[in-house]
């Protein structure tokens, strides 16, 4: 019931906010619904997606396995900002982030999968070899978008938000055009939407480069990472 209810709720988001939603001016883009977005994790991607978000008018529930944290990171974020455990912000989030050191994929996704079935999940996590260990290896070959879909089964996952330090996503967010443009990958193409919708009212441009394996071109090691440009620039550095 909880899944059908959140994709009927995500498809009806689509269908409201369109991509006409990029063209609107700011005070009309804060008219789109909200959507309610769960963070898992409390740490600066936490807190700097979450401000953002909560900027363009969506309640956010940030979490960590230390709740305090998580309470002192939303205090910092005004009235629409909460806090909880891990399980708390999965069943919170329409859409829920995952802002967690790569190493804890797995446990991750082992206590929260059930919950985010039919979810759509914003992965903007990274994973280095010197953190994550042999996670980073299997990222490596596996591409991360696959790896990190294969521990939550049954969610729509879209790759966003990893490839950018978030000190540049802070004070780019709605520069004069050309805007920062972000790389997405995702196989939903609901929840790609749903992703590219929500990064344009958080002040950016996005570029989709394909499927979920196509999010190799911007993880770590790869040409699309760190890449400070707009659309045309992106898209050049991706080789698209
Ligand atoms: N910082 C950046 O500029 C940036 C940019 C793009 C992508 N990233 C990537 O985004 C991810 C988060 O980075 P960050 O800089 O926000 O890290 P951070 O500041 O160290 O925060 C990590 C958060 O994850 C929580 N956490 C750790 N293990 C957990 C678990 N098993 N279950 C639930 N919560 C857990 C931590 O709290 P507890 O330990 O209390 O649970 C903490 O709140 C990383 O993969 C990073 O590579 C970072």
């Amino acid at each position: 019931m909880l899944k059908r209810r959140t994709i009927l709720r995500n498809a009806l988001l689509c269908a409201v906010m369109g991509t006409a939603v990029a063209t609107l001016p700011r005070h009309a883009q804060a008219a789109a619904p909200s959507l309610k977005i769960g963070i898992i994790g409390a740490g600066d991607v936490a807190q700097t997606l979450g401000g953002l978000l909560i900027k363009a008018g969506h309640p956010v529930m940030l979490s960590a396995r230390n709740v305090q944290e998580a309470q002192s990171a939303a205090a910092e974020l005004g009235t629409l900002a909460s806090a909880g455990t891990p399980n708390d912000a999965a069943n919170f989030g329409d859409v829920v982030i995952l802002a967690v050191p790569y190493k804890a994929m797995p446990s991750v996704g082992h206590a929260l999968a059930p919950l985010l079935h039919g979810k759509t999940i914003i992965d903007a996590t990274n994973a280095y070899w010197f953190r994550d260990g042999n996670l980073a290896r299997q990222a490596n070959t596996q591409g991360i978008g696959l790896l990190s879909q294969s521990y939550f089964p049954g969610a729509s996952l879209v790759r966003a938000f990893n490839s950018i330090d978030m000190a540049v996503l802070r004070s780019e967010a709605f520069r004069s055009a050309p805007r920062l443009a972000v790389p997405i990958a995702g196989d939903n193409a609901i929840a790609v939407q749903t992703v590219q919708n929500l990064a344009t009212q958080m002040g950016f441009d996005s570029v989709l480069t394909g499927n979920l394996a196509s999010a190799t071109l911007f993880q770590s090691g790869h040409p699309g990472f760190e890449v400070k440009e707009d659309t045309n620039g992106l898209k050049r550095a991706l080789g698209l």
